[in-house]
Parts: C-alpha cells; structure tokens; sequence
C-alpha cells in the first residue's frame, strides 16, 4: 500500500490530524493497534479549548459538540471549605466548552467511516522505518499477515507508549520528566453534576475536582496514594471521601449514584525534545504529557496536529518552512502550558514531603489569587488557552 501521510494511533491526535489531511486532499492511513471499540472505553478528558472547538468545527464534525456539549463561562476554585468563583468569560472573554473527549473520538471516528479512508484497526507489531530517509515505511501484522505502507511522511499519533518516539535513536531525544508523588482516583455516574460549573477543591485531606460530562452525567476525582488501587475503593468510599473533601453546603446537594466507571490515573509532567526527526512527527502524547488539572493534554494534541496539518498542507504546495519549524512551533506552546499544569497542580494537591511552610504557601497564593484581578486573569488566560 503507498499513501501520503501514514498516521500511527487513532486517539484524538490521528483522528484529527487524518480527518484535516482529508479535507485538505491529502492522502492519509491511520494505523491503529487497538480496536475501535477499546479506544473508545477509555475515559479521559472533557474540557475543550475555543482552539480545539474550532478545529473540529474546521473538519466538519461539530454539530453534535454544539447540540450536547457545555459552554462553560468560569468555574470554582475552592479552599478552606469556600468556593470563589473565576470568571473565564468575565477575565478573557472566551469560555471553554465541557465535551468529553470519549465523544470527540467518536464524532471523529463516525466521520472517519463515512469518508471512506482506511483506517486499521487491531494492528500488531506496528514498526516505523527509512524516515531519516526519502522512503519511510510502516509495517504491521494483520489477522497473522504482514503488511507494508510506504509513505511520504509518518505522523507518531501513538501516545506516552507508542512505537514513534521509542523507535527514534535515543541520543537524538530530550527527554524531561517529572513524575508526581499520587495520583488521581476518578469516578464517572449517571448522576446530574453537583454545581453547574467544575469546582477545584485544595483541601486538607487532598486535592478534588467535581466535574462532567452532561447535565445527567457527572465525573468526580480524588486524589489518592500512588500505590493505591481502584479495587480497594468502593462507590461508597468514593462518594464519603469526596464529599468529607467540599463545604458542607456542597457535600449536601451532592446526588450520589453508581459509578459506570472507576480509574485511577498517575500524574507526569513530560515533554519529548524536538517532535520531528526527517519525515517522523510526533504529536500528542507521544510527544508531551501533562497533568490533568489544567486539562490541557486534549488540547495540545489538538493544537499539535493542526500546526502538523498545516505544515503538510504547505509542503505539498511546495513550501518547507512549516516542517522545519513544527517542533519549534509546538514546543513553545507545549512549555507554556507544561508550566500552567504544573503551577496548577503544585497550588491544588497535598504533597506527602511538604511541611507547614509549604501549606502556607499554597494558602498565600490561593488567597492571593482569588482577591487579585490580575492573578485571577493570569490563571484564566492560561485556563481558556493562550494564543495560537
Ligand atoms: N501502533 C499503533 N497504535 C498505537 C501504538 C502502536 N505501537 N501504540 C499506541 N497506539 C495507539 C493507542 O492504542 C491509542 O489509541 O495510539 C493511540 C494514542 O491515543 P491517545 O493515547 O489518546 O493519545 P492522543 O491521540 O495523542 O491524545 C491525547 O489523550 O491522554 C489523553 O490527555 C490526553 O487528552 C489527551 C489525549
Ligand atoms: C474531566 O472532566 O475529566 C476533567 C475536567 C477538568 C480537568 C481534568 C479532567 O482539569
């Protein structure tokens, strides 16, 4: 099989980025390793940026986002059992939308399926070569047959444990890392939302965020021990530690219910230096990870594969400036954003080495925060998205 661009993953990041090679005329094979049915089982994140809803907007598939998805104008920031309320829209102007990235996939994907271009699902032994060369390939295992693809380009759309980024030699790779010391219990019920916003909660017991899905689907997070495991913790658990962690107004109108869904998620800070060897891109987490606080990590990839996009529109149109400068061009964006989910999840968690001078620190800036416009505009500006 030849093509142009072949697309290793089909996660948010290769389904965006086949479905903007398609519409413009590119040719482009996604190649996945999972089915399409275990893709879509997994639960991940539910904020989009305006960045993201118009990319989505761009392909064609945002009707559905528009009907069910959350225009969100702020949300609470809670500590010391009070909730203060930041004013996104009031601070920036934007707002963000709450639409789970289970749906984006989707959307993307029934548009996929309607387009007609292959996409290769349950993949095995997928292999990556020749991109330091004129000719890369991608070669996988198909029900017992090998297959061969040879292509112009290869986009690495293939997450945190994809094939990309370990099949590049490893003296040609940054690699930064910080891994932090818990992690992120969620849980996800058909229950509707407690408040009508998200509320981030820094509490004594431990970072809690109530979030959502729609007005009948609800997710909650606790943060938890790193070694900690989802079987030791029933609904029932769930729902008493979360709740010992919001205002006793809060906890009261809190509708409880049983989950559909229950994860524990470790958080990493990660950014992978440059994204582009020759003609092999990474985007998306094959590239770069963040913490969840800021939800952030949708976004980015989105942004990543409409730079990439973009770069190859303009290369087939005989221009290779976009290629030579799409790692710097995302990696500038990516920083900014490693340090927003950072700050953030530095100001909201309880670090088990932080002693009380850490705590008053944490409790100078969140008091700080919520009574300084221009902090409070800082955090916003970051929260809605800085500028392409
Ligand atoms: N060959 C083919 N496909 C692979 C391989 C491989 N060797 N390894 C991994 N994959 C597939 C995975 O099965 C997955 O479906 O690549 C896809 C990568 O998808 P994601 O992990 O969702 O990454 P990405 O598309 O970049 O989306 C980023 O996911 O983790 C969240 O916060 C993150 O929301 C952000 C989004
Ligand atoms: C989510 O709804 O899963 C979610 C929302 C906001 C975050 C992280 C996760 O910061």
């Amino acid at each position: 099989m030849r093509t142009q661009v072949a697309i290793i993953g089909a996660g948010p990041s290769g389904l965006l980025l086949g479905a903007l090679l398609s519409k413009a005329g590119i040719d482009n094979v996604i190649v996945e390793q999972r089915s399409a049915d275990y893709v879509l089982g997994r639960i991940r994140a539910g904020v989009l940026e305006q960045v993201a809803v118009d990319l989505l907007d761009e392909v064609g598939i945002g009707a559905r986002m528009h009907a069910e998805g959350l225009p969100h104008d702020g949300f609470d920031l809670c500590f010391d059992d009070r909730r203060h309320r930041i004013d996104l829209h009031g601070l920036t102007g934007k707002r963000v939308m709450v639409y789970g990235q289970t749906e984006v996939t989707r959307d993307l994907m029934d548009a996929r399926r309607a387009s007609g271009r292959p996409t290769v699902y349950e993949a095995a032994d997928v292999g990556v070569h020749g991109f330091e060369g004129k000719a890369p390939g991608v070669r996988y295992v198909k029900d017992g047959a090998r297959h061969e693809i040879q292509c112009d380009f290869i986009a690495g759309c293939d997450g945190f444990h994809g094939v990309c980024r370990a099949s590049v030699p490893q003296d040609k790779l940054a690699l930064h890392e910080k891994v932090y010391p818990f992690g992120w219990l969620g849980l996800l019920a058909d229950v509707p939302p407690v408040s009508h916003e998200l509320i981030y909660v820094n509490h004594p017991r431990g970072f809690a965020l109530c979030s959502q899905r729609s007005r009948t689907r609800s997710r909650y997070y606790v943060q938890c021990a790193l070694d900690d495991q989802v079987e030791h913790w029933s609904d029932d658990a769930f729902w008493a530690e979360l709740k010992r962690r919001l205002p006793a107004d809060t906890a009261a109108q809190l509708t409880t219910g049983p989950s559909i869904e229950k994860s524990i998620a470790p958080l990493r800070s990660f950014v992978a230096e440059p994204m582009r060897f020759g003609r092999l891109f990474l985007a998306g987490d094959a590239a770069h990870i963040v913490p969840p606080t800021g939800a952030k990590g949708l976004n980015l990839a989105a942004t990543d594969v409409g730079y990439l996009s973009q770069s190859l529109v303009d290369y087939y149109q005989g221009h290779e400036q976009g290629i030579a400068t799409y790692s710097e061009r995302c990696l500038r964006r990516i920083w900014r954003a490693e340090r927003f989910s950072w700050w953030m999840t530095s100001l909201m968690h309880r670090f088990p080495d932080n002693g009380s001078f850490d705590h008053k620190m944490q409790s100078a800036e969140l008091d700080y925060l919520v009574n300084s416009p221009a902090a409070m505009t800082a955090l916003a500006e970051n929260y809605v998205g800085l500028p392409l």
